[in-house]
């Protein structure tokens, strides 16, 4: 387990130096309200016990020195008065660069820094660490150029230095999760305004997370073709994003569409429906209302987005049929990575126990089967 003790120390040995600071931010595991943050839609993630860690101290030199301990203790560093390139032969420390690029850009004066970066959070299985590295990067630089900014605009520069920097386009949902979230709530955000709310967790019941260990090939290109799509229906109907079409109007027009546009459609519009029936189930605690809205984002990610694979599906599958599993769906872009169950408190022991184990026989995949706790997003930790 990673502690503000053992980071500490890992820096002590790398630069024979105690850290003035350390930083944490988690990953996120997206409880329902999928692909609809570029759409200027809803989404409701929490904030994971797991995370990314920085320990760092300020140098004289205006210079980034950084080492990864997951990455066998690789360096990689950079000037702050040159044009911040990418390394692509340490691609982790795209994130942190991307991150000074951006704050840069806004006018904080970065200061020059030694690092030590870690984290539990896993790779490449869909639980955003690549955010929580963003997050966490920017929470530190901010602390140490004592620089006044939310951590709404944190959140946005952090999507801003993955979307131009690291080139990847994704949404604001996953760096808002790790910038905003609140312990034992999940998190409701407006991804058009960025308006937000905290939303009590059901009672009696604990999310669990199940890892195909599949990793996530197409995703990108996936990713980018679905977004397209999602414009082009959005032209079709004379509207700024998804967001603004009701399901009555869709249902009007959408012969109207291309096919595939119109599945899309249709996911978008039904997925950011369920997201306020969810937030409507978890405050009345209606956990079975709550699990089948999660069954009905499943299939809509499946057969109307089709963003699901044959991992998924048989995670899915399995985790339905165990005694006190009110829901299960897939969670974060797809095409492999995680699914979130909502397991009675009672059955999670048992569940975890089945689901490894039929996974395992079914898909010839050991999977890693996890409940998690919703944890508040980043912080200064000392
Ligand atoms: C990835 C992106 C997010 C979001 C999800 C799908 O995690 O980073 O912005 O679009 O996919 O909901």
């Amino acid at each position: 387990m990673i502690t503000a003790q053992t980071i500490r120390d890992e820096f002590e040995k790398a630069f024979a130096a105690a850290p003035t600071l350390i930083t944490r931010a988690p990953g996120r595991v997206n409880l329902i309200g999928e692909h609809t943050d570029y759409n200027a839609g809803f989404v409701l993630p929490i904030a994971i016990d797991r995370a990314m860690w920085i320990a760092a101290r300020p140098r004289d030199a205006r210079r980034v020195q950084m080492i990864a301990l997951d990455f066998d203790g690789a360096r990689s560093e950079f000037a702050l008065d040159a044009p911040i390139l990418r390394d692509d032969a340490n691609a982790w420390s795209n994130y942190v660069r991307g991150v000074a690029w951006a704050l840069q850009a806004r006018g904080v004066v970065v200061p020059g820094i030694d690092l030590v970066v870690q984290g539990d959070v896993p790779l490449g299985s869909g639980l955003s660490s690549s955010a929580a590295l963003e997050v966490c990067t920017a929470t530190m630089f901010v602390e140490l150029a004592r620089a006044q900014i939310s951590r709404v605009e944190i959140a946005r520069l952090c999507q801003q230095a993955e979307n131009d920097f690291v080139g990847v386009q994704c949404g604001i949902m996953d760096q808002f999760a790790s910038a905003l979230a609140q312990q034992d709530h999940a998190l409701w955000i407006d991804c058009r305004d960025l308006s937000y709310r905290n939303v009590p967790l059901p009672r009696g019941a604990t999310f669990v997370v199940c890892d195909t260990r599949k990793r996530r090939g197409l995703v990108d290109s996936e990713y980018n073709t679905r977004r397209a799509e999602c414009e082009h229906a959005a032209r079709a109907f004379g509207v700024a994003a998804l967001r603004d079409v009701s399901l009555a109007e869709f249902q009007r027009r959408e012969k109207e569409l291309p096919p595939v546009v119109a599945r899309r459609a249709r996911h978008v519009i039904t997925e950011n429906a369920r997201v306020l029936a969810a937030v409507a189930a978890a405050e009345t605690n209606d956990l079975a209302t709550f699990g089948a809205l999660m069954n009905e984002s499943h299939a809509s990610l499946r057969d109307d987005y089709q963003v699901s694979c044959a991992e998924l599906d048989a995670l899915v599958e399995i985790a339905r049929a165990q005694a006190g599993c009110w829901g299960a769906r897939l969670t974060g872009a797809g095409f492999g990575g995680c699914a979130v169950n909502l397991v009675r408190n009672e059955s999670v022991a048992r569940f975890v126990e089945n689901v490894a184990r039929e996974y395992s026989r079914r898909v010839g995949i050991a999977p890693a089967v996890y409940p998690c706790q919703a944890m508040s997003g980043s912080q200064r930790v000392e």
